[in-house]
């Protein structure tokens, strides 16, 4: 095991939020009157990271320097990892930081508003050997694999499947490396819909440790219930 040296997090913060329908983007959607991307960035802030980034549309730029004074805020991209590319690219354009071995940076959605704080600081250490730590959970559901026609085409083991959540927690070379080998990907068969999965792509180890259910991602309005639930 070794402590990290530098401790980034990206915050990717510039979607529209369409399936919450609260006709803001979600990261500005008010819980207990507070928006979730304050949420996020003060537990990341509360459990030691060093700089945060935080990729936002450029209309929602000036509330998010209101609210996260201490951020790096850059424009988001057209997906999810557009978003966390630009916030990758600031380290090095905005900070003037070169990679070191020990850096880590936590990607975290904002829409995770509750993600507690010690669950953050036990991703913050990245085992040797290791690339890249995601929180998970057990699944409850039985999942099916299914093809374009709707066909079942597998039922993997449930005991073996994990829900996982943010922050993932990723060795900042290889996620940097990961992201270069995918720009230059031509295939345009793979469309990573998290960090894990990028580097897991590159052929980078990824490890789970423990989620927490309080790290639900608010995404439909049954889960803002959840969320003021937890709150409460
Ligand atoms: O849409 P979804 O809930 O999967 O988005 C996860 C996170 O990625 C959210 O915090 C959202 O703001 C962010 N995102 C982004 N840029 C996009 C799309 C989503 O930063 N283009």
């Amino acid at each position: 095991m070794f402590v990290a040296g530098k401790i980034f997090a990206v915050i990717p913060a510039a979607g529209m939020g369409t399936r919450l329908g609260a006709g803001i983007p979600k990261a500005f959607f008010e819980l207990g009157g507070v928006t979730l991307l304050r949420r996020a960035y003060e537990s990341l802030v509360a459990a030691g990271v060093d700089r945060v980034i935080i990729a936002a549309s450029p209309d929602m730029h000036e509330r998010a320097r209101l609210e996260c004074p201490d951020a790096v805020i850059v424009a988001g991209g057209k997906e999810r990892a557009d978003s966390v590319l630009c916030g990758l690219d600031a380290i090095a354009d905005q900070l003037g930081h070169e990679a070191g071995a020990d850096d880590v940076v936590l990607v975290h959605d904002a829409a995770r508003a509750l993600t507690p704080v010690e669950m953050i600081q036990r991703l913050m250490v990245v085992p040797d050997g290791v690339d890249c730590v995601v929180p998970a959970l057990p699944v409850s559901d039985t999942i099916k694999q299914v093809d374009e026609q709707m066909r079942v085409v597998g039922t993997p083991a449930r005991a073996a499947l994990r829900a996982v959540q943010t922050p993932q927690a990723c060795r900042l070379v290889t996620l940097l490396k990961a992201n270069e080998a995918f720009q230059r990907d031509e295939s345009g068969d793979f469309c990573p819909t998290d960090d894990a999965s990028l580097i897991e792509w590159f052929g980078g180890t990824v490890v789970v440790a423990p989620g927490d259910e309080r790290a639900l991602k608010i995404t439909h309005p049954i889960d803002v219930v959840i969320a003021e639930h937890y709150l409460a």
